[in-house]
C-alpha cells in the first residue's frame, strides 16, 4: 500500500516508540496504525464508513480546494484538503473552523501558507485525519476580547484559546509552523502577577483518542503553551516553546510566569519526546491525574522546570499522579529568566485558604512510581525540591499546616547538578504524611554556595529507608533562601 508522502516521516516515528519499552509509547504507533488503516484502499469495511468531504458549497470557501476519493498521489482512499489564508490581514478563523468540519474525518488538511490569523477561540474536532501545517496560527492579542470569550478549562478557572478533540489524528506543524499566541501583551498585562484572569492556554487537546502533536512550535504562548485534558494515548514528538520577553529584563521572572510548556490534566498514557522549551514557568507539569506519564529528552531553558503538581489544591478532592518516567532531561537558566527549579513536588497546604487559581488547598491523594533518570542541571537554584506546604497567597506563606498529600516511591537516578545557593536538595514533606520510599541513586549536587552548608541537604518529614542515598540529608527549619519568588 502507498501512504501520502507526508505521511512518511511518521512511519519512522511509529518505528521509534514500538521499540520503547513502555506501553504508552505505543500510542505513537497506534494512532499512525489508526491513519493507516482508513488509507488502506481494499479496505471494505472502512470504505464503507468513510465519510469523504463532499465539496458542499453552502459554505463557500473560495480558499479551499476539495479532492475526494481516491488518490493515486496520495496513495489512499481520502478528503486532501488545502486552505490557503485570506492574505492582507484578513480573519482565517471562519474558514479554518469551516474547513475542519468539512474534512476533519478521514482527510488530509494542508494548510501551506505563512500566516493564518486567527481572532476568535476555535474548537475543532478531527477523527482519522491529519493536519499539516506549515505556517502559523497566529492569534489576535485583543486582550478584552479574549478575556471574555475565551473557553473555559474548569481547572483553576484557567481559558483555553484552542481546543481540539476527536481521535486517529495528527497535529503537524512541519518542523516549519505551529502557533504563535502573540504573548507579548499578554506578559506585560500580567506583569509581576501570576494566574492573572483570562489570559488562554494555546491548544488544548481535549477528549483526544489516539493523538500525535509532532514537529509542532508555539512561540509567544499567550499563557500555558499546551494542555492534554481527559485524554488517552497522546504524544507529542519533537515540540517547541519559547515565550521570550521584549520589555522583560533578567531575573524578572513574573513577567513571563505561566508560560508552561505541556501540561498533563485527568489524562493517561501521554508521552513526551524530544521536547525543547524556553520560557518561564513549567516546561513540564504534571496537574492532578496523570496516570503512566512518560518524558523523553526534554530540555529546559529559564522557568521553574519540570513540576509534579500543584496538586491537592480542592479541599476535600483526591487527585493522583502515577506511574511517571522522566529520562534525558536537562535543565539551564536563560538570558532572561532563572532556573527557578529543577525537577520539583508541590502540593497544597493542609486546609483551604483562599480560592483557585491562587489560593485553595486541603485535597488529598498521593504520587507514587516515579521514576526519574539521567538528568543534568545547570546553575539551577533549587534543582530538586518539594513542598507540602503550597499556596500562592504570599501573605499566607507559612502560616498553614502542611496538607495530607503522599508524596511516595520517587526514584532519582544519575543526575548532575550545580545549584546557585545553599539549597542542593530540599525536601520539605508533610508530619501529616511523611514521604517515603524516595531513592536517590548517584546523584551529584553541587551547592553554589558553602555558606550554609546545614541546608544543603535538607529532608523534613521524609521517611529513611537504608540505602535511600538521603543519608546526608538531615531535618532543618531554617528559612535561609526559603524565598521561592513564588514559584512553589
Ligand atoms: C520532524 O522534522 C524533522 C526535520 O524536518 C524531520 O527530520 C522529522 O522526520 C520530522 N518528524 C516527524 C515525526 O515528522
Ligand atoms: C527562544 O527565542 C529566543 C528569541 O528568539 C532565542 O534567542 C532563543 O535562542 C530561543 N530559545 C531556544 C531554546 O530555542
Ligand atoms: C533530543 O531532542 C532534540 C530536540 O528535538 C533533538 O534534536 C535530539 O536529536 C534528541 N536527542 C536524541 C538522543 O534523540
Ligand atoms: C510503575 O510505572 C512503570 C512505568 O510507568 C510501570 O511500567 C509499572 O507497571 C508501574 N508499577 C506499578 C506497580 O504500577
Ligand atoms: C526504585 O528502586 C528500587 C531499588 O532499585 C526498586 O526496587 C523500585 O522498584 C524502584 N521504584 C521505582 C518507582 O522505580
Ligand atoms: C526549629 O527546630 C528546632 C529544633 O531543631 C526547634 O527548637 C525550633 O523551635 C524550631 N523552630 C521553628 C520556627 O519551628
Ligand atoms: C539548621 O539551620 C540553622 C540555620 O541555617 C542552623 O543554625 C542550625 O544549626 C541547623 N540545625 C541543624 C539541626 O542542623
Amino acid at each position: 500500500m502507498k501512504l501520502p508522502l507526508p505521511l512518511l516521516p511518521l512511519l519512522a516515528l511509529a518505528t521509534r516508540t514500538v521499540a520503547a519499552p513502555l506501553d504508552i509509547l505505543d500510542a505513537g504507533a497506534a494512532a499512525l496504525s489508526a491513519v493507516e488503516h482508513w488509507l488502506a484502499p481494499d479496505d471494505s469495511d472502512v470504505r464503507a464508513h468513510l465519510v469523504i468531504p463532499d465539496g458542499d458549497e453552502s459554505a463557500p470557501i473560495p480558499e479551499l480546494t476539495v479532492s475526494q476519493g481516491y488518490s493515486a498521489h496520495h496513495g489512499g482512499l481520502a478528503g486532501i484538503c488545502n486552505l490557503r489564508a485570506r492574505g492582507g490581514g484578513a480573519d482565517d478563523t471562519d474558514n479554518f473552523v469551516n474547513t475542519m468540519k468539512r474534512c476533519g474525518k478521514n482527510s488530509v488538511i494542508f494548510m501551506n501558507s505563512p500566516v493564518y490569523n486567527i481572532r476568535r477561540p476555535i474548537k475543532i474536532r478531527l477523527e482519522n485525519s491529519v493536519l499539516s501545517l506549515r505556517g502559523w496560527l497566529t492569534f489576535s492579542d485583543d486582550i478584552d476580547y479574549w478575556i471574555k470569550h475565551a473557553f473555559d478549562l474548569g481547572f483553576q478557572k484557567q481559558k483555553l484559546a484552542m481546543v481540539v478533540s476527536g481521535s486517529n489524528f495528527v497535529l503537524n506543524g512541519e518542523d516549519t509552523g505551529g502557533i504563535d499566541g502573540s504573548g507579548q501583551a499578554w506578559y506585560d498585562h500580567a506583569r509581576g502577577v501570576g494566574n492573572v484572569h483570562g489570559r488562554p492556554m494555546s491548544l488544548a487537546l481535549v477528549g483526544a483518542r489516539n493523538a500525535i502533536v509532532t514537529n509542532w512550535s508555539i512561540r509567544q504562548p499567550q499563557f500555558w503553551a499546551h494542555i492534554v485534558v481527559d485524554s488517552d494515548d497522546v504524544v507529542y514528538e519533537s515540540c517547541y516553546v519559547n515565550a521570550t520577553s521584549t520589555s522583560g529584563s533578567y531575573g524578572e521572572k513574573s513577567w513571563l510566569q505561566n508560560t508552561d510548556g505541556i501540561d498533563t490534566y485527568r489524562s493517561r498514557n501521554v508521552a513526551i519526546n524530544n521536547f525543547v522549551y524556553q520560557g518561564g514557568d513549567d516546561c513540564i507539569a504534571l496537574k492532578p491525574n496523570s496516570i503512566n506519564i512518560a518524558v523523553r529528552n526534554a530540555t529546559c531553558v529559564g522557568g521553574t522546570g519540570i513540576a509534579f503538581g500543584s496538586i491537592a489544591q480542592y479541599k476535600g478532592v483526591k487527585d493522583v499522579i502515577e506511574n511517571v518516567v522522566l529520562q534525558d532531561i536537562k535543565l539551564y537558566p536563560s538570558n532572561q529568566c532563572r532556573g527557578y527549579q529543577g525537577v520539583y513536588f508541590k502540593s497544597w497546604i493542609g486546609e483551604e485558604v483562599g480560592h483557585p487559581p491562587n489560593g485553595g488547598g486541603g485535597g488529598y491523594g498521593h504520587c507514587r512510581n516515579v521514576s526519574i533518570s539521567d538528568v543534568y542541571m545547570e546553575d539551577i537554584d533549587r534543582p530538586i525540591a518539594l513542598t507540602a506546604g503550597l499556596t500562592y497567597l504570599d501573605e499566607e506563606h507559612g502560616k498553614h499546616k502542611y496538607g495530607t498529600f503522599k508524596w511516595s516511591h520517587i526514584n532519582i537516578t544519575r543526575v548532575r547538578a550545580t545549584a546557585t545557593g545553599n539549597r542542593a536538595i530540599w525536601l520539605d514533606c508533610s508530619p501529616a504524611q511523611p514521604c517515603q520510599h524516595i531513592r536517590l541513586e548517584d546523584v551529584v549536587v553541587t551547592p553554589g554556595k558553602n555558606d550554609h552548608p546545614e541546608i544543603h541537604q535538607v529532608c523534613n518529614h521524609v521517611e529513611h529507608s537504608k540505602g535511600d542515598g538521603l543519608e546526608a540529608c538531615k531535618p532543618n527549619n531554617s528559612t535561609l533562601e526559603s524565598d521561592t519568588g513564588g514559584t512553589m
